[in-house]
């Protein structure tokens, strides 16, 4: 087993440019970017839309492609990664949340959880007792019987973390998993990750436009263009 984290640094980016193509116009959302992203944190990535936020999110969960440069995920480098071991990094050890929660609609609160672990091969006890416990942290066990369409806003996004909090993984990625709420809700959303990080030591990166998000985070990068204009703390 590698020795992971050793150095506290989560993800690792060093000269990364990143462009999309449409049609064959080239379009740069990432420019010459080097970072770090600590383990164990609450970080935001913040800018204007357009600015290169999801694309960083994508990269970083291995949903685009790295074109140039290099990152590391736990000091392992993705450039050298198998597909396999590609697969088995986004399958156990990233839980991704959405803008628009992306649960299955015919499936209730537990079996959404579920369903993603079942998946992951794991014995059926293992699968109740880690759901039961995700939705209990998130408060949600009463409501487990309940379909997406009877669960509010806040609710569903809840759910989603539960289910991405079941993988038992080292980060959650959040594109704007608040972006869809109300102040009050989002909060509320916001303080289960803020207890997530200090009680269970989860890493977690969202991105957002929202200054109340952003009052949650030990560290925040600032996009513009695809370039990084700051890296501070908010
Ligand atoms: N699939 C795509 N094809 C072509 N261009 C894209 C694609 N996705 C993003 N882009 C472009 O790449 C740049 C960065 O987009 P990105 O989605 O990363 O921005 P963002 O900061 O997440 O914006 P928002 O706040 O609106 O979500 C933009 O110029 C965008 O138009
Ligand atoms: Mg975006």
């Amino acid at each position: 087993m590698k020795n992971k984290n050793k150095n506290g640094i989560l993800f690792s980016l060093k000269d990364i440019n990143f462009s999309y193509l449409l049609g064959n116009q080239k379009i740069s959302a990432l420019n010459a970017l080097t970072l770090e992203i600590p383990a164990h944190a609450l970080i935001t990535v913040s800018g204007p839309s357009g600015s290169g936020k999801s694309t960083l999110l994508n990269l970083l969960g291995m949903i685009e492609p790295l074109q140039e440069g290099e990152i590391l995920f736990q000091n392992e480098s993705f450039s050298t990664m198998s597909p396999v071991r590609k697969n088995q990094i986004r399958k156990f050890d990233i839980g991704f949340i959405f803008q628009q929660f992306h649960l299955i609609p015919v499936l209730s609160a537990q079996e959404n959880v579920e369903y993603f672990l079942r998946r992951q091969g794991l014995a059926s006890e293992e699968i109740e007792r880690r759901t039961h416990e995700a939705l209990d942290s998130v408060g949600l066990w009463e409501h487990r019987k309940k379909k997406p369409s009877e669960l509010s806003g806040g609710q569903k996004q809840r759910v989603a973390i539960a289910r991405a909090l079941a993988k038992k993984p080292a980060v959650i990625i959040g594109d704007e998993p608040t972006g869809s709420l109300d102040q009050k809700t989002g909060r509320g959303i916001m303080e289960i990750f803020d207890g997530l990080v200090k009680e269970k030591k989860l890493s977690v990166i969202l991105t957002t436009h929202d200054p109340m998000v952003l009052s949650f985070s030990q560290q925040n990068f600032h996009f513009h263009d695809g370039h990084l204009i700051k890296d501070a703390q908010p």
